[in-house]
C-alpha cells in the first residue's frame, strides 16, 4: 500500500489507516479464478468428500466465460464426481452466499451428499481510481454438510434487495464501476435493514452473539458496519465491541477484497486467529453483494473446530508472496487484452495449479507442482 501510494502521491496514511489496507494480493499471468479455487479446494478433497460431492456451486463476478462454468474447469483440473451437477452463481459479492443457502436446504432433503461452494475473484478497479487500494485476489473452498466440522450455520436469514447502480461491470469491460461514497451507503442500509428481517423472523438477539463477520472490501469498512448495527441494535449489542471482529480483518488487510469470497476470507481469519476457544459460540455474519442485496446469518462454531484449522498452511501462503515492483503490477494486472490472447504462459504462480496455455480461445490448465512437493504449504491438515 506504501508502495501504491507513493506511485500515486498520496499519503500511505489514508490507505493503511483511512481505508484499513497494508498489502494487496495481485494474481500472476498464469492465475486466474479457476486455479485459486483449484487450489482452494484441493485439500478439502479426502476420498470421502470427493465421493459425497453431489453439487459443485462456483460463485464469482469476474468470471472467465459467459456460456461455461468455472466450476466445470476446476471439476476437471480435480477429477470431481461425474454424477454431481455444477453450476456458477452471481450477484456481486454475495453469490456465495446464496451458494450457502440453497447447499444447506439440499443437505437437508439429501443428508448424505456435501456440496462443494467456492467463491473466487480478482477485484479490480481503474488504474489511479479510488477503488485501486482496495482491489486484491483470492478463493475459499467450503464443503456443506449434513455433519459439519467448523460451523453450524442456523435456518433463519434476513434478507434485505434493492435495485441499485453503487458497483457494477458491464460485459465489455475489465475494471468495475463504482459509485463509491452510494456503495457504502447502500451496504449500511442493507446491513442494518437484513438484520431488522433477521430479528422479525425469529433469528438471535444480538446479545447472544459472541462474535461479528462482516463483508470486508476494505478493513474499514467492517468498523462502519459494526458501528451502524450497533447503534441500530441498541441494548442488544452492549456487550459487543471491536474484539468481536478485530480478528476477522487480519488476512482482508493482507489480501484486499476479494469480492465474494470476501466475507469467508473473513469467517476462515476469525476461526485461524482467534486466541479464545470459539467452540459453541455464535457468530453473526452479514453478506453484501453491490446492486445490491443483503443477507444477514447466525452460526455456531463446533466445539471440535480446532481440530480442522489450516492456520498454518493460510499464514504460509500469505507470506509466501512476492513483493511487486509498479512496473510489474501494472503488466500483470492491466494489460487485459493480452490476458485473453492465445499463447503459453511461463510459469510465474507458486500454486499447485495453473493456467498454462490459451489455445484457440480454450484455456489449459495444468498441476505445475505435484501435490507431494508442496508439503507444508498447502497439503491436508
Ligand atoms: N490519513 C488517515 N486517514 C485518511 C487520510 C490520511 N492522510 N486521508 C483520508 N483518510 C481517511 C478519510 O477520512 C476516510 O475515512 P472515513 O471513511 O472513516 O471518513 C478514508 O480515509 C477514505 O477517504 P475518502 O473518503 O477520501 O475516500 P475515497 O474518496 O478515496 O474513496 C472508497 C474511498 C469510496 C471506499 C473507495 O476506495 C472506493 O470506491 N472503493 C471501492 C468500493 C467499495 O469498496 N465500496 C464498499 C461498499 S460496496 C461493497 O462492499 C461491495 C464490494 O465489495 C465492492
Amino acid at each position: 500500500m506504501a508502495d501504491l501510494a507513493a506511485a500515486h502521491g498520496i499519503d500511505p496514511a489514508k490507505y493503511t489507516k483511512g481505508i484499513g489496507q497494508e498489502r494487496m494480493a495481485v494474481p500472476a499471468p498464469d492465475e486466474d479464478i479457476v486455479t485459486m479455487a483449484a487450489n482452494a479446494v484441493a485439500p478439502l478433497l479426502s476420498d470421502v468428500v470427493r465421493d459425497a460431492v453431489s453439487t459443485v456451486i462456483f460463485a464469482t463476478e469476474s468470471g472467465i466465460d459467459q456460456s461455461k462454468s468455472a466450476g466445470l474447469f476446476v471439476h476437471g483440473v480435480l477429477g470431481l464426481n461425474p454424477n454431481c451437477r455444477v453450476v456458477e452463481f452471481k450477484q456481486a459479492c454475495y453469490g456465495a452466499t446464496a451458494g450457502i443457502q440453497f447447499a444447506c436446504d439440499l443437505v437437508r432433503q439429501h443428508p448424505t451428499e456435501k456440496v462443494l461452494i467456492i467463491a473466487s475473484d480478482i477485484a479490480r478497479y481503474e488504474r489511479g481510481s479510488e477503488g485501486e487500494c482496495t482491489q486484491g485476489a483470492g478463493a475459499v473452498a467450503m464443503v456443506i454438510s449434513a455433519n459439519p466440522r467448523l460451523i453450524e450455520i442456523h435456518p433463519q436469514s434476513g434478507l434485505f434487495s434493492v435495485d441499485v447502480m453503487d458497483f457494477w461491470r458491464p460485459n465489455h469491460r475489465s475494471a468495475a464501476l463504482v459509485e463509491g461514497k452510494l456503495s457504502i451507503d447502500v451496504y449500511l442500509r442493507s446491513l442494518t435493514e437484513a438484520w431488522a428481517d433477521f430479528r422479525r423472523k425469529g433469528g438471535l438477539p444480538l446479545d447472544a452473539v459472541d462474535k461479528l463477520c462482516f463483508h470486508q472490501p476494505f478493513t474499514k469498512m467492517a468498523k462502519k458496519a459494526f458501528a451502524a448495527l450497533a447503534e441500530a441494535a441498541g441494548p442488544e449489542a452492549a456487550h459487543l465491541g471491536e474484539a468481536s471482529y478485530a480478528d476477522s480483518q487480519v488476512y482482508g488487510r493482507l489480501i484486499g477484497n476479494t469480492y465474494s469470497a470476501s466475507l469467508y476470507v473473513g469467517l476462515c481469519s476469525l476461526l485461524d486467529n482467534c486466541a479464545e476457544d470459539l467452540g459453541g459460540r455464535h457468530i453473526g455474519l452479514f453478506s453484501y453483494g453491490s446492486g445490491s442485496v443483503g443477507e444477514f446469518f447466525t452460526a455456531t462454531v463446533r466445539s471440535s473446530y480446532r481440530r480442522y484449522l489450516r492456520a498454518e498452511a493460510h499464514k504460509a501462503m500469505i507470506e509466501a508472496r512476492q513483493r511487486l515492483d509498479d512496473e510489474t503490477y501494472a503488466a500483470w494486472f492491466y494489460d487485459v487484452p493480452k490476458q485473453v490472447e492465445d499463447r503459453a504462459l511461463p510459469q510465474e504462480a507458486a500454486g499447485r495449479f495453473r493456467l498454462a496455455a490459451v489455445e484457440d480461445q480454450r484455456r489449459v490448465y495444468e498441476e505445475a507442482i505435484p501435490e507431494a512437493q508442496l508439503v507444508p504449504l498447502q497439503a491436508v491438515a
